[in-house]
């Protein structure tokens, strides 16, 4: 029998600011719970297997989509929805299948590969402004002159998003980013996203357009020019949808992966230091900072079928809430999980997620991660942080606003 728990503390103010004694607590209870009635998920699973599980059965557990609305209908009826309804993330199969493979075929490991000379350019540059910015000990914001620049221009060059233009999206970015929050579904944020949706969805259809006139080498060009198996294209609506969303699933988490690594590093000067003197070590640095301090703590599910998950029945019609961040803190998977620990052999987290959803851009974000931690260390020998980092609120695209650096 699944303990029963209320989740209503994941919308405090101190479970916001340190969930992991919530998620430690969770995990006490077993690696399935059932939730107290009058919340809208009926299950929160929190162990490493269980969640795996969950996220692989897609047939089983299906994401929300249009189908689905009745039980969530919170955005239905307003651009934010049309967009995020047309997307990958909130799709099943088979529309999902097909619309994963046209992904597949422009998304390739090639394009991402070649984009390492892109990534280091675009780095070398911004560490070029840094530098400006800080002499004399001027203090810098690590979040706006760096960790938010770096994906966004990666994901410009990669999507063909003109430089001048990304500084203009990401407010919007934010907007639309704001309502798939936990409870983050309000009438304000809601009307934000909209407008956000309507402008962002007239600027990819003018970009869309004109890659369709003069063709170039990018992932607009090749998600214009890709066909499913009956040699269809994706409609107009899937186009926009999905260069939206990749875009945004794109640089937000990247800029709290590089703004929140920092962060754990500079509070722990001794791992920074080992890492300053073998930079070999970044990979696995990486890796570790993503499973103690992914910027995307839950994912959503709904099941299609009576099902059981470690050992705990879930009848068809639930909908369940898989804590991604808690599973990396799995005890049972994880020796000493509040512990960073970058030497740990079991490394494989759900910090992309699993199953067909998997995150499509997990290996750019790597890139990312990598190249520009590694770069940024060995540009500036001393680091500091030049006001407490404020404490994040969020759990999807948990990070800091602001991170303000002085930098030599
Ligand atoms: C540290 C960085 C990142 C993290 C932690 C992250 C995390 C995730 C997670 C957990 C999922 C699965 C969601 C679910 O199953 O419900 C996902 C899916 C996805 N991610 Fe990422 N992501 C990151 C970077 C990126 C980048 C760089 C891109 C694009 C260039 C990207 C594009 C996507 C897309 C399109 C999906 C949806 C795939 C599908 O539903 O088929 N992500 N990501």
């Amino acid at each position: 029998m699944a303990a029963e728990v209320s989740l209503a503390s994941l919308h405090t103010d101190e479970v916001r600011r340190d969930p992991y004694p919530f998620y430690a607590e969770l995990h006490r209870h077993g690696p399935v719970c059932r939730v107290e009635p009058g919340d809208r998920y009926s299950y929160v699973v929190h162990g490493y297997d269980a969640a795996a599980q969950v996220l692989r059965d897609s047939a089983t557990f299906k994401v929300m989509d249009e189908t689905l609305l009745g039980a969530k209908p919170s955005w239905e009826g307003n651009r934010a929805h049309a967009v995020f309804m047309n997307s990958v993330f909130f799709t099943n199969a088979p529309r999902h299948t097909r619309l994963r493979r046209m992904f597949n075929q422009t998304f390739t490991p090639r394009r991402i590969a070649a984009l390492e000379p892109a990534v280091e350019r675009l780095t070398a540059d911004l560490l070029d402004r840094l530098a400006e910015q800080a002499a004399g000990g001027a203090k810098v914001d690590f979040m706006s002159e760096f960790a938010f620049p770096l994906p966004a221009n990666v994901l410009g060059e990669l999507l063909g998003v003109p430089e001048a233009d990304r500084a203009w999206y990401r407010p919007r970015a934010l907007a639309l980013g704001a309502i798939l929050e936990l409870g983050g579904a309000t009438p304000d944020n809601v009307a934000a996203a909209n407008t956000a949706s309507e402008e962002i969805t007239a600027y990819f259809g003018e970009l869309a357009a004109l890659r369709r006139r003069d063709p170039r080498d990018d992932l607009i060009t090749a998600l214009v020019q890709a066909t499913d198996a009956d040699g269809a294209p994706m409609s107009e609506e899937e186009l926009l949808a999905n260069l939206i969303v990749v875009f945004n699933a794109g640089f937000v988490t990247t800029t709290h992966l590089l703004g929140n690594g920092l962060t754990l590093l500079l509070e722990r000067p001794e791992a920074l230091a080992r890492l300053r003197a073998d930079a070999s070590l970044t990979p696995r640095y990486v890796e570790e900072i993503l499973r103690y301090e992914v910027p995307t703590h839950f994912s959503v599910r709904w099941a299609a079928a009576d099902s059981e998950v470690a050992g705990v029945p879930i009848p068809a019609g639930c909908w369940v809430l898989v804590l991604l961040a808690a599973a990396n803190r799995d005890p049972a998977r994880f020796a000493h999980p509040d512990t960073f620990d970058p030497d740990r052999t079991e490394t494989a987290t759900l910090s992309f997620g699993g199953g067909a959803h998997y995150c499509l851009g997990a290996a750019l974000a790597r890139l990312e991660g990598q190249r520009g931690l590694a770069m940024l260390l060995d540009r500036f020998g001393d680091i500091r942080l030049a006001a407490p980092p404020g404490t994040p609120r969020q759990l999807m695209l948990r990070g800091h606003e602001q991170l303000w650096l002085t930098l030599a």
